[in-house]
């Protein structure tokens, strides 16, 4: 496992890059510990030749952690939660803390997903606690962020996001952490934003944080077929794949990315 900040200086074909990108699958509420291992059979043949160029990382449901950090031990695959409480224990039902997600070899945590920001009415000041939380126990936070169809048809798209970002980001360490833009409205409908729309919002993303080496990843149906476009834009450090991820095969793909 790789210590410090996420970023450094890597060479890729196209020169000098600071931000390393990093390639994360989320698979959401699926796969038992059964799917993950037969998952893993095919996945991680197919990443042994993968550059160290990018991190891979994958956030299955808590309960395949275990099975995923013996499987995936000296590979290139790093695990991530799908979320972490800002208490490391207490009378929080059905939450988890960092504690029990470094105990299994977690080194980052998903949190402000539009899912739970929608289906339990997450507000940005929990998820500033849950994503300091983090960052006090050694997690790196994906904190996602994005507006809806609506919001972008008004205009608001901008000020939305930066809302999201100032509110979820408050106090924040910007060496370890990671934000993901990912606009509600292509988040599992197959209509990937524009990337150079994508490109454009991650760089303002960049810019109100005002750290250059901030790594900001797109997610909303990314695909074998649109990685390689994402990836060659210049403010794009990585995705988050939700649907694409729960084919080996598929994701191993994005994970193969190329700019040539
Ligand atoms: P999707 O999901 O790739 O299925 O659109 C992305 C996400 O929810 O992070």
């Amino acid at each position: 496992m790789e210590q410090g900040g996420l970023s450094c200086l890597i060479v890729s074909r196209r020169g000098l890059r600071v931000r390393k990108p990093v390639i994360a699958g989320n698979w959401k509420m699926h796969m038992t510990c059964a799917d993950a291992r037969s998952y893993m059979s095919v996945y991680l043949p197919l990443i042994e030749e993968t550059p160290n160029d990018r991190h891979l990382v994958i956030a299955p449901p808590f309960t395949a952690l275990s099975t995923l950090a013996d499987i995936t031990r000296d590979t290139k695959l790093e695990l991530s939660s799908q979320n972490v409480h800002w208490e490391n224990k207490g009378a929080y039902t059905a939450e988890i803390s960092p504690s029990m997600l470094t105990e299994h070899k977690v080194r980052y945590a998903i949190v402000g997903h539009s899912e739970p920001r929608k289906y339990f009415s997450e507000s940005d000041e929990q998820i500033n606690l849950r994503a300091k939380s983090a960052q006090s126990n050694g997690l790196i936070p994906i904190v996602c962020v994005g507006e809806s169809d609506q919001q972008r048809e008004m205009g608001e798209a901008e000020r939305v996001i930066r809302r999201q970002v100032e509110q979820g980001l408050e106090g924040m360490n910007t060496n370890q952490l990671i934000v993901a833009y990912e606009p509600i409205w292509a988040i599992g409908t197959g209509k990937t934003c524009e990337a150079n729309e994508a490109n454009r919002i991650c760089g303002l993303i960049r810019g109100w944080v005002g750290s250059s080496e901030l790594i900001v990843q797109y997610g909303g149906s990314v695909k074998p077929d649109n990685i390689d476009e994402l990836m060659t834009m210049s403010d794009i450090d990585g995705v988050l794949v939700g649907g694409a991820s729960l084919d080996p095969k598929n994701f191993a793909r994005i994970s193969n990315y190329s700019l040539n």
